[in-house]
């Protein structure tokens, strides 16, 4: 059980629909929690598609006096049909998450605990650097992943982020999750280049995201050449299984903070070669 934080360095690579998209392909109970200071309430207005009015998010767990893993247990939607995954709402506006301020310690404790619960935990940090970030959530997640993706605008966004997370080592066990790889640099070039553990990949998949990111109808394959493809087996949901499969092997394999010093060492080792 695990609690991973997803952020970004610049330019909306996709974390929110990464981060929802995993969650759907699960193979365990999670919770998402939107936790992106720029306020925009992405999961509402996207996946949701702006039906479900806000009632509840971070900013009341902000300003309770009772029991914050009771307040999240209250706070928490359910998302999709099968019950398996709850969403946490997040802040409304950057001055709500400013408000968060001294809530991000605390719920980084209630989020671990989590785990007593069954769930996981899969966190939208947003864009790294904004004021009102939850520095805290991505210092303290078993794994911290960069989002990015892999052309050079990207590299060039995350490379500052990257070496920051090298030499600083804020984050227990941070990694990269490439959001289209191979176009043009693969990940093997971009772990090198930036000098942390490719964890995981997503395939760049336009339409099938559109499902995630503003709710849309699942695309359907059904021309007369091809044979028809559902959503389930897209590129897309077929790589965030993959991923999810990486992302727990990784988490079983290394207790964080040792292992993932060497690799990012070794990660390190081999820019600088
Ligand atoms: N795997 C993907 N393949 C193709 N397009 C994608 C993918 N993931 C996300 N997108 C698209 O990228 C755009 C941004 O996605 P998203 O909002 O998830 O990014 P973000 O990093 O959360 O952005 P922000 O920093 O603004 O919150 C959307 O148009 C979305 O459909
Ligand atoms: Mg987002």
């Amino acid at each position: 059980m695990a609690v991973i934080a997803l952020c970004s360095a610049q330019g909306s690579p996709g974390v929110t629909t990464t981060a929802l998209g995993l969650a759907f392909v699960w193979p365990r109970h999670v919770l998402v929690v939107d936790a992106d200071p720029t306020g925009s309430s992405a999961v509402m207005a996207g996946w949701l598609r702006g039906r479900v009015a806000q009632t509840a998010g971070l900013i009341d767990l902000a300003f309770t006096t009772g029991s914050l893993p009771d307040m999240i247990e209250a706070q928490t939607m359910a998302l999709g049909s099968v019950g398996r995954v709850g969403f946490l709402p997040g802040p409304q506006s950057n001055a709500q998450a400013l408000a968060c301020r001294d809530l991000w310690s605390p719920l980084r404790a209630a989020l671990a605990d989590q785990d007593a619960r069954g769930r996981d935990v899969i966190i939208d940090a947003g864009q790294l650097g904004i004021p009102g970030s939850p520095q805290p959530l991505l210092d303290g997640a078993d794994l911290t992943l960069l989002v990015t993706r892999t052309h050079l605008p990207a590299v060039a966004g995350a490379r500052a982020w990257a070496e920051t997370v090298r030499r600083e080592a804020p984050w227990r066990n941070p990694g990269l999750l490439l959001v289209g790889p191979g176009q043009p640099y693969t990940a093997r070039n971009m772990g090198k280049v930036l000098g942390l553990p490719v964890i995981a990949t997503v395939a760049d998949d336009l339409a099938t995201a559109a499902v995630y990111h503003r709710g849309e109808q699942p695309p359907r394959y059904s021309g007369w050449r091809w044979p028809r493809r559902r959503f389930e087996t897209s590129h897309l949901v077929r790589s965030l299984r993959s991923a999810a499969t990486a992302i727990s092997t990784h988490l079983n394999r290394a207790p964080a903070t040792t292992s993932s010093a060497t690799t990012v060492r070794a990660a390190s080792q081999e820019v600088n070669s």
